[in-house]
């Protein structure tokens, strides 16, 4: 794929989890919007969800392999707390975008620390499921004018 989408742990409760904090869009909902909007711009995307660092991580491998030009990763609850998923993406130097449903900057003291935030081409928080679309967009003109 040209483009994946990384979404964290407990991002699959999406819809049921704390829908005053995450909305009620479900994560198949977002999936679904993305991969349509990327196909009628001719753009290869993939999205990946996992409950494992490890897993997380793999995938970021991969993606090096694929030749994946972007990621617009949700790292979840792993924001806070993963060196490894960090390292992960500086190692396979991929630019990608931070996105969060909620704004973490106004939430518990312990969200508003990310170890992803400074590697990151743009952060979105706090825009619900369409801060998804709007990293989209954005990476979609970026692919339109790197092939220009
Ligand atoms: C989140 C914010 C994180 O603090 C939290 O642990 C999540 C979701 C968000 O999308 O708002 O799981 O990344």
């Amino acid at each position: 794929p040209r483009l994946l989408v990384l979404h964290g742990p407990n991002l699959n409760l999406l819809g049921t989890r704390e829908p005053q904090i995450y909305g009620s869009t479900t994560l198949a909902d977002i999936n679904l919007a993305l991969a349509r909007r990327a196909e009628a711009a001719g753009v290869e995307l993939v999205s990946f969800q996992s409950n494992h660092e490890g897993a997380l991580i793999e995938r970021i491998h991969a993606a090096r392999a694929e030749g994946v030009a972007y990621i617009i990763i949700n790292p979840a609850a792993y924001t806070h707390t993963s060196v490894a998923l960090r390292d992960a993406l500086a190692g396979v130097g991929i630019p990608f975008i931070e996105v969060h449903l909620s704004n973490v900057h106004a939430r518990e003291p312990f969200r508003q620390h990310s170890y992803f935030s400074d590697l990151a081409v743009g952060v979105i928080c706090g825009l619900g499921a369409e801060g998804y679309s709007l990293a989209l967009e954005y990476l979609l003109a970026r692919v339109a004018s790197d092939t220009a």
